[in-house]
């Protein structure tokens, strides 16, 4: 009997060990059309990055970008290398503005991905994110309300020099005063 108990906790053991060291990858949906230039609600989603047991381990923001894409941005605090990459979005049939739609991004350079679901009408996103070589991970995230969260969101990836894409030292200058210049000669969706 107690050999039995204990094969039987082995291979659980063994299977939920597996699963993490051997994670499904993350593919993009199939079936599924694309949401051109991404959900009608454009404000940021801002939230944590969590380990499969969901110990906190990182900053996670969906965003639209300037540039026309909507990307993320993923800081994990754990010493792993920051990164960001486009996303794109993909419904069933046509898209309205209550549907749940996904989410699907990576990187084809580094090989990372993300895959989520989005409920556009609750503002609320989880899923999975694959970084390079390392165990996956998955966040949620909460869609940011106040009018002002969109421009923060340009800044997270542009000013300062740390960041993915600093701005040129040959860019106007006046984000420097004020950090929330942005809408004055760009949009949140391209321009
Ligand atoms: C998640 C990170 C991220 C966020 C948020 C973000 N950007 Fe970007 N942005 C980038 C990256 C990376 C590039 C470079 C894209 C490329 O070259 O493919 C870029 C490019 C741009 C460009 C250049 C486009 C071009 O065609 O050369 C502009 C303008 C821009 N962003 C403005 C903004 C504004 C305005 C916001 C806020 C609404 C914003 N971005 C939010 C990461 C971000
Ligand atoms: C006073 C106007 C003005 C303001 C304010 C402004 N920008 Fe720009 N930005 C520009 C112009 C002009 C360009 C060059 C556009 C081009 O090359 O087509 C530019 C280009 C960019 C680029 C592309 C840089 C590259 O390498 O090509 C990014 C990214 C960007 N802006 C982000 C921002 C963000 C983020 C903010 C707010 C913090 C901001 N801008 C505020 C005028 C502005």
């Amino acid at each position: 009997m107690r050999t039995t108990h204990r094969v039987l906790f082995l291979s659980v053991l063994a299977i939920a060990v597996g699963c993490n060291l051997f994670p499904t990858p993350i593919l993009p949906p199939a079936g599924l059309n694309i949401v051109p230039g991404g959900p009608a609600n454009t404000n940021p989603y801002f939230g944590k990055l969590r380990t499969t047991q969901g110990t906190p381990i990182g900053e996670f923001m969906l965003a639209s970008c300037g540039c026309g894409d909507w990307r993320v941005l993923i800081e994990p605090s754990n010493g792993l290398a920051r990164s960001s990459f486009p996303v794109q979005f993909y419904t069933q049939g046509d898209y309205t503005t209550d549907k749940m739609v996904t989410v699907f991004g990576e990187d084809e350079e580094s090989g990372e991905a993300m895959s989520a679901a989005l409920n556009q009408l609750e503002g609320l996103t989880t899923g999975v994110y694959q970084p390079v070589g390392e165990m996956q991970s998955r966040f949620d995230a909460t869609r940011g309300d106040s009018h002002n969260q969109p421009v923060e969101a340009c800044g997270k990836c542009h000013i300062g020099d740390d960041t993915v894409y600093p701005l040129p030292p040959w860019h106007p200058q006046k984000y420097k005063t004020n950090p929330n210049v942005c809408f004055e000669c760009h949009t949140v969706n391209g321009g």
